[in-house]
């Protein structure tokens, strides 16, 4: 399969950037500022998911799955100057929610184009559901907008072979956790999850290979939680 992944650089993308080329896919990955591997692509750009969509097709030829990835999550405090507060609100919603949307819609584009049908996996969170602390109702806010956005592919297109899955994992060992783990208190956070660890990004790795290739067409729409019964719905 040939697949597009974006936040190829660190945690989860790098570790599922790994896994998919060892079950032997084709995979242009992006970064914000690119390497001699991954395409340069910042999402404060409103005109970057379009040319990161078009280096990658012109690399790839045609492509059967889109893996949104990249995201921040920033804090800010409610009582935050306005300029503060809205600027943060704007680069996560931006990164995490508008620059995932319009890949979706490049992609579905694309897939309509060549009549093929094709598969988008979002990787969104355990705040989608549970939501986050008070410094971060925008990166919750984005993550539930990326399960909403989800679901509505999958209805939408289903019938053109299109399909459209979430992932939302809990804690994942990436080096934005281990900051958090050890800033907020490790055991505390562990208690709150009943299999007693943090996610490994391996398992987030072959969650996401597996909806981008191999789960069943009549489960799309549905969204995986991979966080150790931290949160069960
Ligand atoms: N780690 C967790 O506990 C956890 C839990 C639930 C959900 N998630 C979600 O899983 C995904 C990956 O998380 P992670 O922990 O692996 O993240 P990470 O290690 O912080 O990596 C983030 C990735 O996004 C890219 N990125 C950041 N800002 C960007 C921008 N302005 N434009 C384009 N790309 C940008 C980064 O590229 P650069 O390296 O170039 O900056 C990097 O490749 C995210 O969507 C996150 O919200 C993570």
């Amino acid at each position: 399969m040939n697949i597009l992944l974006t936040g190829a650089s660190r945690g989860i993308g790098a570790a599922t950037l790994v896994h998919l080329r060892n079950a032997g896919h084709h995979v242009v990955g992006q970064s914000t500022a690119g390497s001699d591997e991954l395409i340069a692509a910042d999402f404060t750009d409103p005109a970057a998911p379009r040319a990161l969509w078009q280096t990658a097709l012109a690399e790839l030829g045609t492509i059967d799955v889109l893996v949104n990835n990249a995201g921040v999550f920033e804090g800010v405090a409610d009582n935050a100057t306005d300029d503060e507060w809205h600027a943060v609100w704007g680069r996560t919603l931006g990164i995490n929610l508008q620059a995932s949307a319009d890949l979706c819609r490049l992609a579905i584009g694309h897939f309509r184009e060549r009549a093929g049908g094709g598969r988008i996996v979002n990787v969104a969170s355990r705040a989608a559901y549970r939501g986050d602390s008070p410094q971060h109702w925008q990166y919750a806010a984005s993550k539930a907008g990326m399960v909403g956005m989800t679901k509505s592919i999958a209805r939408g297109y289903a019938i053109e072979h299109i399909l459209a899955f979430a992932v939302c994992p809990g804690f994942v060992m990436t080096g934005m956790a281990e900051e958090y783990l050890s800033s907020r208190g490790g055991k505390q956070l562990l208690a709150d999850i009943p299999l007693g660890r943090v996610a490994d990004p391996a398992e987030i790795a072959e969650t996401i290979r597996w909806l981008a290739t191999d789960a069943p067409p009549s489960a799309t729409g549905a969204v995986i939680d991979v966080n150790g019964a931290s949160f069960v719905r």
